[in-house]
């Protein structure tokens, strides 16, 4: 028997998405129509922010709902919160294919409603309106769902694509800096493996982006719209690498980039580290392994330093740079890509290679590198490369600058 599975899913931008004239937000897949109710799980914050909007909305295209609201952040991403949805869903009474439920909320309530709608009744189909930038660049065009589970990230998941995603970048005017910021972690990643123009970018105007919340506030004369930029060149890029592998038969994935050793350090460090955060730092550490191996040009990784700072990210966290904790990083990365390391290193910005060869060694002189920038952010990375060893303690902050 070779039975094949078609997968098709839908990213659309839907500006004003709940203004109740725009039907993006009421309709089904496949020109379907609803006849009972549907669930519509909101994400706490966004509750408050949004949720009269969001009730004025259904009330008035006379959809029927009923809503369920969920803690962000990651401690909630919990397979007790993935059993709330489930049993909300078994209250309502929701079928298997005509009343999709819909979330709305950041990465953490996607991914746990993902988890949900994929196991009950053994999988139905889901609406996605992601909120935060993370959610919209990166989680909106990804195929998995997941919740943490006994300190390690994502351990219980499912792939399970929803049919519609709709994007609405004015969404994210009401987003802290700090999630802002964290969200362009993901952007960043995404510039350093496929992306220069998308780097010059966050080079140029990273901290305006921040401020403007990707808003684009009376768009330049010269029609220059970074933020809508940023936003678009990101989900096309990741929708690109995504289509090649979708359920990841192949291990060997770019857009693992920055994904290496921050999934043990975001785990250990809950909750004082957004993914975004760590993704960053992890893009970072890979660039100055890179380039101590003189494959990326230190110039390259000392313009990723500054721009991880012009967007008011921190380049190193103290456990990026403490050599136990990233070995054992790498080596639960392997697990993970079944006992390879598979990783993707930089030959330049926008320009990758895999590598199986990294020692020990490197990695330790890479931590010894993060463990300045972590106490001094804006220390001279190439210098610090160059000079730092491999063992012995490392050099003293401001030796190098
Ligand atoms: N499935 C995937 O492939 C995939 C891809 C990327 C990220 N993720 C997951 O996403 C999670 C991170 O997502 P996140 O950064 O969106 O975190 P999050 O969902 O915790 O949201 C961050 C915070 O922003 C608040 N918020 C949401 N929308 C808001 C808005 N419009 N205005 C103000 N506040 C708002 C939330 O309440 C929360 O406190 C991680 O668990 C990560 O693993 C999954
Ligand atoms: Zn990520």
């Amino acid at each position: 028997m070779n039975a094949v599975r078609e997968c098709a899913y839908e990213i659309i931008e839907a500006a004003d998405i709940f203004n109740p004239a725009n039907p993006e937000l009421g309709r089904l897949p496949d020109g379907r129509e609803c006849h009972s109710t549907r669930l519509v799980v909101m994400d706490e914050t966004v509750e408050k922010i949004f949720g009269e909007k969001i009730r004025a909305y259904f009330e008035l295209t006379g959809i029927s709902v009923e809503y369920l609201t969920l803690p962000g952040g990651d401690d909630h991403k919990t397979i007790e919160q993935v059993l709330r949805v489930v049993s909300r869903l078994t209250e309502i009474g929701t079928d298997r294919v005509g009343t999709p439920p819909i979330v709305i909320g950041g990465g953490v309530v996607q991914d746990v409603v993902g988890l949900a709608a994929s196991l009950y009744r053994r999988g139905i189909p889901y609406i996605r309106v992601p909120t935060t930038l993370l959610g919209q660049i990166d989680g909106s065009v990804s195929a998995k769902t997941g919740v943490n589970y006994e300190g390690c990230r994502n351990r219980l998941g499912t792939f399970a694509p929803p049919p519609r995603t709709l994007i609405d970048p004015a969404l994210l005017a009401t987003l802290p800096v700090r999630q802002v910021r964290s969200g362009l972690g993901e952007a960043l990643k995404m510039a350093l493996i496929k992306d220069p123009e998308l780097f010059g970018i966050l080079e140029q105007h990273g901290s305006r982006l921040v401020a403007d919340r990707l808003q684009d506030p009376g768009a330049r004369a010269d029609g220059e719209r970074p933020g809508a930029t940023v936003i678009r060149r990101a989900i096309t890029g990741m929708a690109e690498e995504l289509q090649k592998n979708l359920w990841e038969t192949e291990l060997r994935r770019i857009v693992d980039y920055g994904h290496t050793f921050s999934p043990i350090v975001e785990m250990s460090a809950l909750p004082e580290l957004y993914h975004g955060e760590a993704v960053a730092m992890d893009c970072v550490f890979s660039a100055v392994l890179a380039a101590r191996r003189g494959t990326l040009p230190m110039m390259q990784l000392t313009r990723i330093v500054a721009t991880v700072n012009r967007i008011g990210l921190a380049p190193s966290h103290p456990m990026f740079g403490d050599v136990p904790t990233m070995l054992r990083a790498l080596a639960d990365t392997m697990r993970h890509r079944d006992g390879h390391q598979h990783l993707t290193l930089l030959r330049g910005i926008g320009e990758t290679e895999f590598v199986n060869d990294v020692t020990d060694e490197e990695v330790a002189g890479a931590a010894r590198v993060m463990a300045v920038l972590a106490r001094d952010p804006h220390a001279c990375v190439s210098e610090l490369c160059a000079t730092t060893p491999t063992t012995g303690a490392p050099p003293l902050v401001g030796a190098v600058r």
